[in-house]
């Protein structure tokens, strides 16, 4: 049967024909129309292309993981635990990795009662488990726009509606957010949960206020709502003061030396250690927490025993830095920093020199994130497709619609080298020039017109694309005539 592809030449990944769709469309259960590709899963397939330089995906860089280390504590986990990592682990998670966990958030000053941790399999699944819990279809969630791409798709399954709160330097407004609330309330509606990313947002790359933390809790406690903090770029700070956490001004005004009771905290040890251990974590008022539990029981039984002995391996190794080593953990976060940073700055001078005049462009204080936007309303998804090897991800991908974000684009700093970040904003620059491009190259078609006219027109049906579409590069081999490049979502 004839299959178009996305991402590796094996097929993995390959997209069903119509008619091949066809076939299944009556079984399918409703929450799946509303289902859409994560952006960042189709990127991933572009990481993967040794001809793309990719500022695209959110990946930390992995390389600095000394091998050495990763091969000992492996092998120690495979010779004196054998039988136990080999094994499945509690739903809530292993005793020694919850301990990791705390030490986590101490670094970053915030105190938590074991008790009310439970590991997860990457932090998605504390956002999937979240809207799993509390979301009926219809139900609303308050988020920031532009807002995680990796969310999106969670959101659209669980057929949430999500109302977005344009963002500016310092994050959330919080007097937009309690109009929005008065608006809902007076429509008889109470958002299930508030998400927010408060450190270096992904991918705004800004970071809300110490008074807008403390507004928004206050606002949290005034009105009994729920709160979604997802934090996991807090320890990876460059410059400037750290901020307390959401969870801990909520617990500070808990008093008493309570824990948080309105407070979701999502942590993960992705970016700061590895996302190929898929571990992450949740600190949640109990009976949250017992129902994330039960969910996950659902889902996957427990995350991996054998990543969660490594962390917990790992965090027992002291650093070599003299003349007082640290915990090894703590100086592998140091170097990050340090390279991170730098890359950092690499990418702002780069955007100086390319974008100047041409685009504005937030400058982080910490995190993996740049997000530019472009002063022309070029379009990003046309750019993309244009960019001559080098993927970001388009604006519209941070918005629920798709229909806004189309002249911004979330750019990766931390996860390739100086020089593929010059050459790559060099060749994003020079398409946003007028230049043509080399889409054939890619595509084997020739480029799309994107006239001023053509780039500056008014939203229509037609951007309604999921957002699989909106990011994939045409293919060379899609020639499946009953799949249009874009097509329009189901209606
Ligand atoms: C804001 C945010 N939340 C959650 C995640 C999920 O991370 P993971 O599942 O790797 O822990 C990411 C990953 O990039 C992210 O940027």
């Amino acid at each position: 049967m004839e299959r178009s592809t996305s991402g590796g030449g094996d097929g993995r990944g390959a997209r069903p024909t119509a008619h091949e769709l066809a076939r299944y469309e009556a079984l399918f259960a409703a929450r799946t129309r509303g289902m859409k590709s994560s952006a960042m899963r189709e990127m991933m397939a572009l990481t993967e292309r040794p001809d793309v330089i990719s500022l695209a995906g959110g990946l930390p860089d992995t390389s600095t993981f000394a091998p050495e280390l990763y091969a000992r504590l492996m092998a120690d986990v495979a010779a004196e635990s054998t039988a136990r990592a080999l094994q499945y682990g509690p739903t809530e998670g292993m005793a020694a990795t919850v301990g990791c966990i705390v030490e986590v958030m101490a670094a970053e000053g915030t105190i938590v009662d074991p008790a009310e941790v439970i590991v997860t399999t990457g932090g998605q699944q504390v956002i999937d488990l979240v809207c799993k819990t509390l979301i009926d279809p219809g139900d609303v969630i308050v988020t920031e726009a532009p807002t995680y791409p990796g969310a999106i798709p969670t959101f659209s399954a669980y057929q949430a509606d999500v109302e977005q709160i344009d963002i500016d330097a310092e994050g959330m407004p919080i007097d937009a957010l309690e109009s929005t609330l008065d608006r809902l309330q007076a429509q008889g509606r109470r958002p299930k949960f508030i998400y927010t990313i408060p450190n270096f947002q992904n991918p705004g790359g800004v970071t809300m206020s110490l008074a807008r933390r403390r507004r928004l809790i206050e606002v949290a406690r005034e009105r009994e709502l729920l709160v979604l903090e997802d934090n996991p770029y807090g320890l990876l700070r460059y410059e400037g003061e750290p901020l307390p956490t959401l969870y801990s001004l909520d617990a500070a005004a808990v008093g008493r030396g309570g824990a948080s009771d309105l407070v979701i905290y999502l942590g993960t040890f992705s970016k700061i250690l590895s996302p190929g251990l898929r571990l992450g974590w949740a600190v949640a008022p109990r009976p949250v927490l017992e129902k994330l539990n039960l969910g996950k029981q659902g889902s996957d039984l427990c995350s991996s025993p054998v990543t969660q002995m490594f962390v917990a391996a790992y965090f027992a190794e002291r650093g070599t830095e003299a003349p007082l080593p640290g915990p090894a953990w703590v100086e592998y976060v140091e170097r990050l920093k340090n390279l991170y940073r730098r890359r950092r700055d690499v990418m702002l001078e780069s955007l100086e020199e390319h974008f100047g005049g041409r685009a504005s462009w937030t400058r982080p204080e910490g995190g993996l994130f740049i997000w530019a936007t472009l002063d022309d309303d070029v379009d990003t998804t046309d750019l993309l497709a244009r960019s001559e090897g080098v993927a970001f991800v388009p604006g519209r991908a941070a918005y629920m619609d798709g229909r806004r974000g189309s002249s911004s684009m979330r750019l990766n700093f931390a996860g390739v080298p100086d020089d593929h970040i010059r050459e790559g904003i060099r060749r994003v620059g020079r398409i946003m020039g007028g230049d043509t491009g080399l889409l054939g190259t890619l595509t084997g078609s020739p480029p799309a017109p994107t006239s001023p006219a053509a780039s500056k027109r008014e939203p229509n049906d037609d951007d309604l694309t999921p957002l699989a579409d909106i990011v994939a590069l045409p293919r060379r081999d899609a020639q499946d005539p009953a799949r249009p490049a874009r097509r329009r979502r189901d209606r």
